[in-house]
């Protein structure tokens, strides 16, 4: 099985797939440190110096990769299920589940950690706050069509290991 996890920048994808991913004796993979690895750059480098449809193609191709894989638990880049057709291939190959939150509860865990962010380190805290508003509204409309939705402020690992147990 290859388990999605998907969400807006901020929702705790990589910390959440880690234990999943232990807990199910399942790889993991984090689809923002796979692509710096084969660049040698980090995202902000990646956007600078290639720009973000660069990256954006990248994501699109190592999705194709990913899906040959089993047994791995996948971190999905914040903007990797709204491009292309990214969200039809996750969902025809694997099990999507969105950590959903809200744009209160997102603003708290980003405004201390927009360095690393591209899109959204050159933000003051006020326009943080409406950048996450609009974006989070434009792309629900893909993280919604995950098959399970979970709240993201404190994922239960018993209740995910559940869900795909079903
Ligand atoms: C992005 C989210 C980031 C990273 C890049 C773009 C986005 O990943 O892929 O900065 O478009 O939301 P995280 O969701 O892991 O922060």
């Amino acid at each position: 099985m290859i388990i999605f996890l998907i969400g807006f920048m901020g929702s705790g994808k990589s910390t959440t797939g880690k234990k999943l991913a232990g807990r199910l004796g399942y790889a993991f993979l984090d689809t923002d440190r796979q692509i710096a690895r084969e660049f040698g750059m980090n995202i902000n480098e990646i956007f600078d110096r290639l720009g973000e449809s660069r990256f954006r193609e990248s994501e699109a191709r190592l999705l194709k990769e990913i899906i040959l894989r089993r047994n791995v638990v996948v971190s999905t880049g914040g903007g990797l299920p709204c491009h292309g057709d990214n969200m039809d291939i996750i969902n025809r190959n694997g099990v999507s589940i969105y950590l959903k939150l809200s744009p209160s509860d997102l603003y708290q865990r980003l405004s201390g950690g927009k360095r690393k962010r591209p899109l959204i380190r050159d933000l003051s805290d006020s326009e943080l706050l409406r950048y996450i508003e609009r974006k989070l509204s434009e792309r629900e409309f893909y993280y919604l069509q995950s098959r399970f939705t979970v709240d993201g402020r404190n994922p239960n690992l018993d209740e995910l290991v559940g869900l795909l147990r079903d």
